[in-house]
């Protein structure tokens, strides 16, 4: 290709998919971290998720296996009143051995209450929020992060904003079976996992799959344990949760979906089980995006979407978060293809920073279900205000601002003819 003819093409990519008077910053580079030596028994890579009604799994690596997996905790500082006994794991990938993981589940807890906490003894003192029992509640959504400068501003974003859960549809490290790479990720997040749970699902980046040689999601089973067993599941790869009035579906795009799967009958299951008087808001999240525009990833949700769509939108679900492509994208309410009152909005929000840059291209002309589209990092704001509506923020990460850049009130579908309907059926 002339060179003429190349910058007219490069100009023309550049130009689709944002505003023109939108210039958007470069890509960064992978963040590498000096190696800190640390006390054997020093808690590193400390997390927290929910785990059941009123409960809290507590997440930490020790060098020495022989370190206790207790958390002792409190509501006042260096106080600690309660004490809880977990698990620990390991795991080895070739020449890589994993320190000593321990998942400890604490609780009862009081709602919306600041927690003081100290793990296997040890280290420092960490405190965390549980979230409320009732709205307003807040969720912060981004996925894809890796850990580039890009991820370390979405992450100092998210910091930033007043929110109770932070929500990531899947591809946490970029560690791609560099073992050690799971290690600095968990120590970029801990200022922010080992305050707010962490709700993952999974990515095709957690899979370090080698046929034969080693099975898929090894470490990532290992380190992030989500509540699989407290919602009935039998896989780390899909279960639910539920915060103040929200019943939250985490899905698995790298295991089977058909409808002869586990995680068919378990979604089906899971979602007869949803009283929209008690958590009257309905979100599922996964990985691959069933609506996407983008070039990237073009039509890889098709089987799942033609699986698993029907069931959700019977189920009258809200929201939808996907990550994979990395842009953002906002559908109106879609089901089937086609723009519909009664299906869920999704949200495509791969967009956290990882070293693999930003996706550009998009399909034209723009489909008419899909409103908003922008390849820029940056991270969601789901904010939760009562039963029927909640205000959703989408903030790009402009010159290492949070601007918000797209926003709109989402209205539930409860109390709606969608789902007054379907009782009927
Ligand atoms: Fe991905």
């Amino acid at each position: 290709m002339e060179m003429q003819s190349m910058i007219v093409v490069l100009t023309v990519l550049l130009v689709v998919g944002t505003g023109a008077d939108y210039v958007r910053p470069l890509p960064r580079k992978t963040l590498h971290f000096p190696w800190s030596p640390k006390h054997s028994s020093h808690p590193q890579q400390v997390h927290i998720s929910l785990a059941g009604d009123k409960h809290m799994r507590i997440t930490w690596i020790t060098i020495d296996k022989s370190s206790p997996s207790f958390v002792e905790y409190g509501t006042s500082p260096q106080s600690y009143n309660f004490i809880a006994e977990g698990e620990s794991t390991s795991y080895s990938y070739f020449l890589y051995k994993s320190g000593k993981i321990h998942h400890t589940v604490i609780g009862p807890l009081e709602d919306d209450t600041v927690y003081f906490y100290r793990c296997g003894g040890n280290g420092p003192e960490f405190q965390f929020k549980t979230p409320p029992s009732q709205f307003p509640v807040t969720f912060a959504v981004a996925g894809d992060l890796g850990q580039t400068g890009w991820t370390k501003s979405t992450i100092d974003h998210i910091e930033q904003c007043k929110y109770d859960v932070y929500v990531l549809p899947g591809d946490l490290s970029y560690a791609d079976y560099m073992q050690r790479k799971w290690d600095t990720f968990g120590e970029l997040v801990q200022p922010l996992a080992s305050t707010r749970p962490w709700m993952v699902t999974q990515g095709n980046h957690e899979k370090e799959e080698i046929p034969i040689l080693k099975d898929g999601f090894v470490s990532y089973n290992s380190r992030w344990k989500m509540p699989f067993e407290e919602s009935g599941s039998s896989s780390n790869l899909y279960y639910s949760f539920e915060v103040a009035g929200v019943h939250v579906v985490m899905l698995g795009s790298y295991t089977d979906y058909d409808e002869y799967s586990d995680q068919y009958s378990w979604l089906k299951a899971d979602l007869s089980k949803v009283d929209r008087e008690r958590t009257p808001w309905l979100v599922v999240v996964f990985h691959v995006p069933w609506y996407n525009s983008n070039y990237a990833h073009q039509g890889e949700g098709d089987d799942m979407t033609a699986s698993m769509e029907p069931l959700l939108y019977a189920a009258g679900v809200d929201v939808v978060f996907a990550g994979h492509v990395h842009a953002y994208e906002r559908s109106g309410r879609v089901y089937n293809g086609k723009t519909d009152t009664c299906g869920p909005i999704h949200i495509t929000i791969g967009d956290g920073g990882n070293r693999e840059g930003l996706a550009h291209e998009y399909l034209e002309p723009q489909p008419e279900w899909s409103i908003f589209r922008e390849a820029s990092f940056g991270h969601g704001e789901l904010r939760i205000v009562n039963s029927t509506h909640a205000f959703w923020s989408w903030h790009r990460n402009d010159d290492d601002e949070p601007i918000r850049s797209d926003q709109v009130w989402i209205t539930s579908l409860v109390g709606s003819r969608c789902l007054a309907e379907r009782s009927h059926e």
